[in-house]
């Protein structure tokens, strides 16, 4: 009894919620529910189809094949340039660590380092990575939970910019490579504050976690703390957590610089910035989507402007750094997603279109679950991307070619009449889409990415043999009786 009217209050709750959307989403243009191609840099050919830095997506996915990822190299370096240049207008030692995690694609991370990017790693492979790019290793920066004695060697070995210590462990593994590589190590302190990531990360500052860790560093005459890392978490779209966070990590720092006498070199407030076209969801539109409507879009104008947030971050340095006499400190920011997200579009072709016992039409797309993961946490725009001028159908359930219940890549989605071998683009492809990758009986997708008017190829296409690659089996076919 008590169930059944705590149901009939969410619905009754969600159909406000749904109500609100609708009339906030009647004030934008109804063409593609108000987020057109140009947010992504991307136009309309007179023929209808989606041009992707000029590039016919529907030519570019009949010439390479599909799944693909289509990177545009403009709009990555775009991203860059605006959010560093924002930051900088306001403070000049600001540098941008590129997320190897976010997009781990050389192609794109080359890129990236490029235009000027630093490098940021969490792993033995990340940092690896970085060396092979030839990124200088003091611009590269070390963090993460489970970064291991062996990549803590090498970060050493290389003399990199920093090792961000997640943990007690951490500051004796960095110590011990020090002695054996005789070298003196920049470290900084990942540090956790309410409002950000906690869970596995860093050490807190309230219950003195992180005072006692500077401490411990103090005895390693080797180890010269002169930082402190924080990362929120990831999708943020509200300047007031970075703030409020921001200044317990700053006020910390002047702590340890009044009480410790370190010197802050830099503080490195991670990434997490979110990304105007993304929408994650929350309950209301699980419950939205459980009733058979689409998920929320995304709003752009709710996402804070690089400007915005380079405003209220640089400032809570710039007052700190008035009451001390050292040197200004250092900013290095991880954004990820903000930079590489909307640069890159996962283009999928129907394999077939089915009618369902529901009523709702089903296309099954050649790009499930497996290359496709984030579209189970957050709303993408997805286009008919050889159909932009056609009026929307109705609204279709979106599936993957994997044998798997699981295997939904969007429901209710909004889309004109779509047959066999038409073609989705899905936005905002390129942040933990392709960390996400995995096989699950079908090959990965290949990456192009389009510059100067050239397409090149930047990840081939997996082939069956790169699935087993690495495997080795013994005679099989010939079974016995
Ligand atoms: C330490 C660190 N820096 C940067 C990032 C990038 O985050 P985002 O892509 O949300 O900007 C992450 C993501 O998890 C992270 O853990």
């Amino acid at each position: 009894m008590l169930s059944a009217v705590k149901n009939a209050v969410v619905r009754v709750a969600t159909r406000r919620v749904i109500k609100q959307y609708k009339d906030q989403r009647s004030r934008l243009d109804p063409a593609y529910d108000g987020l057109p191609p140009a947010l992504w840099d991307c136009a309309v050919s007179p023929g209808g189809r989606l041009l992707i830095e000029g590039f016919d997506s529907t030519e570019l996915a009949r010439s390479h094949g599909t799944p693909l990822h289509v990177v545009s190299h403009a709009r990555l370096v775009k991203n860059y340039q605006n959010f560093i240049g924002a930051f900088r207008r306001h403070y000049d030692r600001c540098v941008l660590a590129t997320s190897y995690k976010t997009n781990p694609l050389p192609g794109v991370i080359a890129a990236l380092h490029e235009a000027g990017t630093w490098a940021e790693a969490i792993s033995g492979f990340e940092l690896w990575l970085a060396l092979k790019l030839g990124m200088a290793p003091e611009r590269i920066i070390l963090n993460g939970p489970g970064k291991g004695r062996e990549a803590i060697d090498t970060a050493v070995a290389n003399g990199i910019q920093s090792i961000n210590l997640d943990n007690a462990e951490e500051i004796n593994w960095t110590a011990a490579a020090c002695s054996r590589h005789d070298r003196r190590q920049n470290v900084g302190i990942r540090v956790i504050v309410p409002g950000g990531w906690t869970s596995q990360f860093g050490m807190s500052i309230s219950d003195g976690e992180a005072e006692g860790a500077c401490a411990r560093i103090a005895e390693h005459d080797k180890l010269r703390l002169c930082g402190l890392h924080v990362h929120l978490g990831t999708g943020i779209k509200d300047i007031a957590t970075y703030v409020r966070a921001l200044n317990e990590v700053v006020e910390f720092g002047r702590r340890l610089e009044t009480r410790h006498g370190v010197t802050m070199d830099y503080y490195d407030f991670g990434g997490g910035f979110g990304v105007p076209t993304v929408h994650t969801f929350d309950s209301w539109d699980v419950r939205m989507l459980d009733m058979g409507v689409p998920a929320r879009a995304a709003f752009p104008e709710a996402c804070p402007s690089p400007d915005a947030y380079a405003s209220s971050i640089t400032s809570i340095v710039k007052s700190n750094h008035q009451r001390t006499d050292g040197p200004p400190p250092r900013i290095i920011l991880e954004p990820g997603r903000a930079i590489t997200s909307s640069a890159q579009t996962l283009l999928t072709s129907v394999i077939t279109v089915k009618r369902s016992q529901h009523g709702r039409p089903l296309l099954i797309m050649d790009a499930g679950k497996h290359l496709t993961m984030p579209l189970g946490w957050e709303h993408h725009q997805i286009f008919a991307a050889g159909r932009m001028h056609d009026a929307d159908q109705g609204l279709f359930d979106v599936y993957g070619p994997l044998c798997h219940p699981g295997d939904v890549v969007a429901r209710a989605k909004n889309l004109p009449s779509m047959n066999s071998d038409d073609l989705l683009a899905i936005m905002d492809a390129g942040a933990y889409f392709i960390p996400n990758q995995m096989n699950f009986s079908h090959p990965r997708a290949g990456v192009v990415m389009v510059r100067d008017g050239a397409v090149t190829t930047i990840r081939r296409p997996e082939q069956f043999e790169d699935i087993v690659a690495l495997d080795s089996w013994g005679p099989v076919g010939n079974e016995r009786g």
